[in-house]
């Protein structure tokens, strides 16, 4: 229970699905009113349905008093225009936030030589500009009331992986971003959290397991795969405590401790894993050609 929560609203960008969605269910159950941005209406609807029908918020309030609610807002965060309109338009209407989390984020892996560059140019727009633009819009409003802002990267913004050129661009980009956020907000009273999953089970994570490169595949398998709910669950923990840095999951925790301490060491594995899948692809190759 976490009394802070209970006249708090958060906007959640990408709060239709995955692990927005998880957040969304974390912050509700404590009592916080929540406005979730997303590009589908239908998606969103069903997001704001599952929510209010399954997660009743652990509430002290005074049974006559405002209930935490349930907003959705249509918007694509790459258009900053459109995104600046709209988030406007839902403080005046809804709540001014005290809480923004900047999850909308896309990911596309494969061999950087076959990558177009346009797909580096979306993955910056969702994943960076995207954050940058809510993050512009709304922090007047957090200003005033103490906010704090959560912006969604990943481990793949800490340890940049095997067939993830453009995502981790955009993630260690992310990660810049947030840091000199938080020491330009610190003095103001805002806190900034940046947010690192590892490989979580969600629709963009299937997304990508079917277009990965074995390389990164083999990568992947190597270390567990994170329910979403697992995921809220550490960012409350850190949102509470104001913390900077949340990685979620206790085995991508020791996978950053080895990249600061030992990242040679890191390297060395992440080589032994690319090497083994290879020779196993070749195998294979060679096993089909001789059929
Ligand atoms: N899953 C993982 O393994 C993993 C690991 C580490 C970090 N992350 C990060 O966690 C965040 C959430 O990912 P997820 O796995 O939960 O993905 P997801 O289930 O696919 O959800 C993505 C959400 O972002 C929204 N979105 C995407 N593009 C948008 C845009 N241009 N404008 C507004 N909303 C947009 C989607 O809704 P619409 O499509 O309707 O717009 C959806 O609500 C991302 O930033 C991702 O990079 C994921």
């Amino acid at each position: 229970m976490h009394p802070w929560l209970q006249d708090a609203t958060a906007y959640i960008t990408g709060g239709s699905s995955g692990i927005g969605l998880a957040i969304a269910h974390e912050l509700r159950r404590h009592g916080a009113s929540l406005v979730l941005i997303a590009r589908n209406r239908q998606r969103l609807d069903e997001a704001q349905r599952e929510l209010l029908t399954t997660t009743a918020p652990v509430s002290r309030r005074a049974p006559d008093s405002r209930q935490p609610m349930v907003d959705i807002v249509v918007a694509d965060v790459t258009d900053s225009r459109q995104l600046q309109q709209t988030l406007r338009e839902a403080v005046a209407r809804i709540s001014p936030p005290d809480i923004l989390v900047n999850c909308a984020g896309m990911a596309h892996p494969g061999y950087f030589e076959q990558l177009d560059l346009h797909v580096l140019h979306q993955t910056m727009q969702v994943n960076l500009y995207g954050a940058w633009s809510a993050t512009q819009t709304l922090l007047p409003y957090l200003r005033q009331r103490g906010g704090r802002i959560v912006n969604v990267a990943s481990l793949a913004g800490l340890i940049g992986s095997f067939g993830y050129s453009a995502y981790a661009a955009s993630k260690f980009a992310l990660v810049g971003f947030s840091e000199a956020l938080r020491n330009e907000l610190k003095p103001d009273g805002v806190s900034v959290s940046l947010l690192c999953p590892s490989d979580t089970d969600t629709p963009q994570l299937h997304q990508e397991n079917r277009i990965k490169p074995h390389e990164t595949a083999a990568l992947s398998g190597n270390g567990p795969t994170l329910q979403a709910g697992q995921v809220a669950r550490d960012f409350l923990r850190g949102l509470r405590r104001r913390r900077f840095l949340i990685i979620a999951g206790r085995s991508a925790r020791m996978v950053y401790l080895i990249k600061r301490l030992a990242p040679s060491i890191l390297y060395r594995l992440m080589d032994g894993v690319v090497a083994k899948s290879r020779r196993r692809a070749q195998t294979h190759t060679a096993l089909i050609g001789e059929q």
